[in-house]
């Protein structure tokens, strides 16, 4: 279908546009991802021998996500995809660092379009929850929790479009320095969280 009185710029954050964001991918033929590969991640996986004999053999790509630039203003919203691989760091399962909001009394909302996992929830005091993701679910991040978006499928890329407050800025260092208290991995073949022995 065509588009009407459609403006020149390909990306027209004040007049309107459109994107596309393919269902099995995840991937836009207009913007490009950043891309966090394993070693980018870290600490970041609590098993850290089971870390450094992984990146021995293959620097793998754990998870991508489309950066907009869109004006950072309160009225103005980012949005884009994030794909996370199939993968686990011993019994870890690959997941996305994960952040707290700058402006921490900012919302979230995740809508899987693919795959299977979590969405691991948790805010400064200690409350936490994980919530299962699949193809048809949005969940809301609440404001105050940091989020990480967790892929325990085996073969599948877990993908969800995100969309929050362009303004509210990504707090990774907290959960660097820190950690999360609670992780998920495989137990029994099935997700399980467990207490990070690493957070501080
Ligand atoms: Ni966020």
């Amino acid at each position: 279908m065509q588009d009407f009185n459609k403006s020149d710029k390909a990306l027209d954050f004040e007049k309107g546009c459109v994107i596309d964001f393919d269902l099995k991918t995840g991937l836009s033929s207009v913007v490009d991802t950043g891309k966090r590969y394993l070693s980018q991640m870290k600490g970041m996986f609590y098993e850290d021998a089971a870390y450094r004999a992984m990146l021995g053999k293959k620097d793998e790509l754990v998870y991508e996500f489309h950066g907009l630039k869109l004006p950072e203003t309160s009225g103005d919203l980012a949005f884009g995809c994030s794909i996370v691989y199939p993968g686990k760091v011993g019994d870890e399962y690959f997941m996305t660092k994960g952040h707290f909001h700058t402006i921490m009394e900012t919302a979230e909302v995740y809508y899987c379009l693919q795959g299977k996992g979590y969405m691991l929830l948790e805010n400064p005091e200690g409350d936490w929850r994980a919530l299962a993701l699949e193809a048809g679910k949005a969940v809301y991040v609440p404001k105050r929790y940091a989020h990480r978006s967790i892929n325990v499928s085996p073969d599948e890329q877990l993908i969800t479009f995100f969309v929050f407050r362009a303004d509210a800025g990504h707090d990774y260092g907290s959960i660097e320095t820190k950690g999360y208290r609670k992780l998920m991995v495989e137990r029994d073949g099935q997700p399980a969280v467990i207490d990070n022995p690493k957070w501080k």
